[in-house]
């Protein structure tokens, strides 16, 4: 990757700082942009947790951690691990916060980051004290994981009690998706090149699906995801604001509030599913199976039993309802041990109007735009060609294929490292403003009550399969299917 330039000097306080998000993602982006150059020896990096631990140990435990990431660059390595410090605290407790507050407090006037990787239940307790501790003036941030709440009551009370420490300005709800290079280049396709824009709409545009497929379970998050479900954990935010680039207008320009105020009005046209729901949505939840020949277990019996109605899977109908997409259904999917990674966002045209072809020709299966945001990030532009040779003018369904590993063989930046630096840059285009967060559950509240209403569970479906059966028939039912990558 080019050089990046360098970020002003900053603290950056992880609470969780030992947790799964902490090591798994923001320590090795961090490391990345270390690395690369664009973070000075001079920022610095403190891990809170409620762990006994000095600042050495936490430099050890990152460092092994990161072992398999640096590439054998120990030299980087070191360094990295050199910025790092470590502050053993219990955010519910009074004890500690006036050890934190000194670490921090030899740096005033610098760009200081409060990561809240933790429970969403400490992010009030949390923020309260920063404002306590006089830490919140200036060029302060808080970052903020999603799931916000778990419903709009409860995420806008989230929201009011993080607004009583920061203002909207200074906080950043992340949704690393909107980081990843695939969802930033659906910006360059759609507003960098006058081909697609005339399409983009319903006359031209028969449907969307997005689909965000996993074969990993729910790793060490058991506990959170028990009272979440693949509804709160993956489509209320992640799915949705794909949705949203989709179908948003052109903004005016990339300042953040004009994107964002239009993935806003995206989703205040999502028609309610209401009544519906039940028939436009499909929860699912994985049994014992397989993913590739590695048997697994199903996610009941894996997390101990009792979980009967959280879903690992959910799929689902929407429509924007403006004229740009009146009448084009956007189809929905995620879940957990499904038969393999791949998250990809289809833009199914609509059939040509004639076929002048004879029958032999073969079918003609209309154009496909993926955008492939993994494994391999790409974009495929599916096309109807003259088979070579002889023998009549065949048809078949090929790809116009952009890898973009193979176009530009680079390493691509994980989404934390852009979005990382963009906290410290104080750029929030890529992070969630609070109505955008609300509208979303707006959305989903409903859908969530009708589920609550029924004595249903969740359908089965076995580990390492596409999901429940009930996920076909609902686009099936249709006309249409689930977009296969696969050369007709
Ligand atoms: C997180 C979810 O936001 O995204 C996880 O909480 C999920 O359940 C993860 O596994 C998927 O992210 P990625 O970048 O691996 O697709």
């Amino acid at each position: 990757m080019g050089a990046s330039p360098a970020v002003e000097d900053f603290d950056l306080a992880i609470f969780g700082g030992t947790g799964d998000l902490a090591l798994r993602k923001l320590l090795p982006a961090l490391y990345h942009r270390f690395a690369d150059g664009q973070i000075s020896a001079a920022s610095r990096i403190i891990g809170v947790a409620r762990d006994a631990m000095n600042d050495d140990e936490y430099r050890l435990r990152v460092h092994q951690g990161l072992a398999g990431t640096a590439h054998g660059d120990e030299d980087a390595l070191d360094r990295f691990v050199a910025l790092l410090g470590y502050q053993a605290l219990d955010a519910t407790l009074d004890r500690d916060w006036d050890a934190f507050a000194r670490r921090l407090d030899t740096s005033v006037g610098r760009v200081r980051v409060f990561y809240l990787a933790t429970a969403a239940d400490l992010f009030v307790p949390i923020c309260e004290r920063l404002r306590q501790l006089g830490l919140t003036a200036g060029k302060a941030r808080v970052v903020v994981e999603k799931p916000i709440g778990r419903d709009l009551a409860s995420a806008a009370a989230i929201n009011d009690a993080i607004g009583r420490t920061f203002a909207e300005n200074q906080t950043f709800r992340i949704d690393h998706y909107l980081g990843k290079e695939t969802v930033q280049n659906l910006l360059a396709l759609r507003f960098g090149n006058a081909l697609f824009e005339p399409l983009w709409r319903a006359e031209h545009i028969d449907h969307v699906q997005i689909t965000v497929a996993e074969t990993i379970g729910v790793e060490r998050r058991a506990a959170f995801y028990a009272g979440a479900g693949a509804l709160r954990d993956m489509l209320q935010n992640h799915l949705l604001q794909l949705l949203c680039m989709v179908a948003m207008e052109p903004p005016v320009s990339l300042e953040p509030d004009a994107v964002r105020d239009e993935k806003l009005k995206v989703l205040r046209a999502l028609r309610p599913l209401g009544a519906d729901a039940a028939r436009l949505s499909v929860r699912g939840q994985y049994r014992a199976g397989a993913i590739g020949t590695e048997p697994v277990p199903g996610y009941d019996e894996e997390n101990g039993g009792g979980h009967a109605h959280t879903e690992t899977f959910v799929a689902l109908k929407a429509e924007v309802a403006n004229w740009r997409w009146s009448g084009v259904p956007f189809y929905l999917r995620t879940g957990k041990r499904l038969a393999s990674r791949v998250s990809e966002i289809v833009i199914a045209f609509r059939k040509i109007p004639h076929s002048i072809f004879a029958a032999n020709a073969g079918p003609i299966a209309p154009n496909e735009l993926v955008l492939r945001l993994q494994p391999d990030e790409g974009v495929k532009l599916w096309l109807m060609i003259k088979y070579p040779g002889p023998g009549g003018l065949r048809l078949r369904r090929v790809p116009l294929d952009m890898s973009f590993a193979q176009a530009f063989g680079v390493r691509h930046a994980d989404a934390y490292e852009r979005l990382l630096m963009d906290v410290v840059r104080g750029n929030p285009t890529l992070f969630m403003r609070r109505d955008e967060v609300e509208a979303a559950w707006r959305w989903i509240d409903p859908i969530l009550e009708a589920w609550a209403e029924t004595d249903e569970t969740p359908k089965p479906y076995a580990a390492g399969t596409w999901g429940p059966s009930a996920a076909v028939a609902l686009i099936e039912r249709d006309g249409r299917t689930w977009h296969e990558d696969a050369e007709a």
